[in-house]
């Protein structure tokens, strides 16, 4: 019997107590572990390596059966086994501690080179570590590449989460909250107090010899939107922190509730709305330029409905807390159903809107955006797999918009907002057109590209997104990280391997570019930054979940039995 010999970090005491009762398993208890506890509970940190599995190679592990075919609620045994390792503290580089790989799991060479990449991209504030700048890259002009941003930021955190490193997350997840504090204004509008900045970046005043932060909430981006996403990612990053180190003080704080409350006050206020998904502007999420995207996006939606989901288990039931949580159960109840019943589209769900009657008022009504047949893309009969199936861009009155957006499927998987059906649904489109959302880089951004008269119309003539380039149709490493969790969540690792290894041939020969151009991905792009930072952590976080599948549980969240699944369409207004 080999043992598992678990060490707590001395950095990691503040989550010792609670994971002490974790910190023995053995071989044997394997057989009989419940997988979806391990996704729930605060893992121990810096586990050394689990020497019975020299003799059994991942790749191995993968190509078994049972894990090519694993119920995603039922994971076997090879789960287990891969749940339990994870990266030991080996060799120090540029003076950090940066994991080595585990015997068995031979690290590609890739790895010690993005580590001491990511440590360049760090950014410091009066002596602490609080971001990572978005790219380290001085051959182009900077543009705002030299700011840290909240979204791009969220991998980075997560490679630092599982490396044992909290603390610089912890001073990200303060500062950005003293920053949601400052009075916003654009020209003389004021914007809610609830927003998070897209980025702030240090500034460094030599005559006092002082630092301050610069923040940037919309009024210095392209188009002048605020970043919908990036309350969003704080809430759902405050409880990956939480849910790594054991720590719940940070999120306790009463200021942290706080922000949690203004972030979502902002989105569960009532008003005129008659859909509980959330309205918004182009460009206010990753796709941070005109591209089509305003209304209802899928990628606000999926991330909206997971910060929901990590509020509830963050928010403190007490007084205003208790009054927010009520609010919140509600709207992923209409959310969910809203998502899964109008959002989602298969074979069947196409034929039936191919076959659609408009013009119907009143309850009854089977078309109920009153979507118009005609406005089906011949290129998505094609696309549509006979089994496999996805949450579509968007709905609105009289509009579908049936393109592919990577992120808000991937978040729909880990924040089970997709039932298991149509997690399972998602990952078999993905397998069935690799060529065109993996081809030579993976993952495309959204598919497919929008081109002439329509791209003029859609995008304003925007010269950096020309079709299959940058965010329309362009390929983004950093989606791989996103695609190897919702891999490992549906039980289908080989999926996120081979990705990795279509992304290895390339990705550090070309200096981690921002993104990739082409139909499949096989140009740098014509504007990308080089040494992207949210390339190499996306690239990290896709390597140390495979290689420690338990490091998911940070970013996924089970299904809640209570929202009722809803496969078919309900056609009365009764149900
Ligand atoms: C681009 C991307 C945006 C990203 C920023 C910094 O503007 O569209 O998503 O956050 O660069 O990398």
């Amino acid at each position: 019997m080999s043992s598992f010999n678990i060490s707590v970090d001395a950095n990691h005491q503040n989550g010792k107590a609670k994971n002490a009762a974790d910190s023995s398993f053995t071989v044997e208890d394997i057989d009989d572990f419940d997988f979806s506890k391990l996704l729930e509970k605060p893992r121990p940190l810096n586990i050394d390596r689990l020497r019975s599995l020299d003799e059994r190679s991942l790749t191995e592990l993968a190509g078994s059966p049972q894990l090519r075919n694993a119920d995603i609620n039922a994971p076997r045994v090879h789960d287990h086994a891969d749940y339990v390792i994870s990266p030991s503290v080996g060799g120090r580089r540029s003076g950090f501690n940066t994991p080595r790989s585990l015997p068995g799991f031979e690290s590609h060479p890739m790895v010690g080179e993005a580590w001491d990449a990511l440590r360049r991209s760090m950014v410091y504030f009066r002596g602490q570590p609080v971001g990572t700048i978005a790219a380290v890259d001085n051959s182009e002009e900077k543009l705002n590449y030299d700011q840290v941003f909240v979204r791009d930021f969220v991998p980075s955190a997560l490679a630092f989460l599982m490396n044992g490193e909290p603390d610089i997350v912890k001073n990200f997840i303060l500062k950005t909250l003293r920053l949601q504090s400052w009075e916003k204004k654009i020209d003389r509008f004021q914007l809610g107090e609830g927003v998070m900045p897209a980025s702030f970046k240090v500034f460094h005043d030599p005559v006092r010899n002082h630092e301050t932060l610069i923040a940037d909430f919309g009024e210095s981006a392209i188009g002048r939107v605020a970043p919908v996403d990036s309350g969003f990612w704080w809430i759902i990053l405050l409880r990956a922190y939480t849910k790594s180190t054991g720590d719940s003080s940070l999120a306790d704080m009463p200021e942290c509730q706080k922000g949690i409350r203004l972030i979502l006050s902002l989105c569960l206020s009532e008003g005129f709305d008659t859909f509980p998904t959330l309205l918004c502007a182009d460009g206010c999420s990753m796709i941070d330029r005109r591209m089509g995207v305003y209304g209802y996006p899928i990628e606000i939606q999926a991330l909206f409905f997971m910060a929901l989901r990590c509020a509830l288990l963050l928010l403190k039931h007490d007084g205003e807390g208790k009054e927010m949580v009520e609010q919140i159960v509600k709207r992923l109840h209409a959310l969910s159903y809203h998502m899964r019943s109008y959002f989602w589209l298969d074979s069947k769900q196409l034929n039936d809107i191919y076959r659609y009657k408009t013009e119907e008022y009143s309850h009854t009504a089977v078309n109920k955006f009153n979507v118009i047949p005609d406005s089906l893309p011949e290129w998505v009969f094609d696309f549509m797999p006979p089994h496999g199936g996805f949450f579509i861009g968007n709905v609105s009155p009289a509009r579908m918009d049936f393109r592919w957006f990577a992120l808000g499927n991937c978040i729909a998987i880990l924040s089970s907002l997709a039932t298991p059906e149509q997690s399972t649904a998602i990952m078999d489109l993905i397998e069935s057109r690799w060529e065109e959302l993996v081809g030579e880089m993976p993952l495309k951004v959204c598919y497919p590209a929008i081109e002439s008269h329509e791209w003029r119309i859609v995008t304003g003539c925007d010269p950096k997104n020309t079709r299959w380039s940058y965010h329309n149709g362009g390929s983004w490493p950093v989606l791989l990280w996103l695609l190897t969790a919702a891999c490992i969540k549906t039980g289908r690792p080989q999926i996120a391997r081979r990705a990795i290894e279509v992304a290895e041939a390339r990705l550090h020969k070309d200096h981690w570019p921002e993104y990739y151009d082409g139909k499949v991905g096989r140009y740098v792009g014509k504007q990308s930054r080089k040494n992207q930072t949210w390339s190499i952590a996306g690239y990290l976080v896709a390597k140390m979940m495979l290689e420690d599948p338990s490091h998911v549980g940070m970013v996924s969240l089970e299904e809640d039995k209570q929202m009722k699944p809803v496969m078919r369409r309900c056609n009365s207004w009764t149900c």
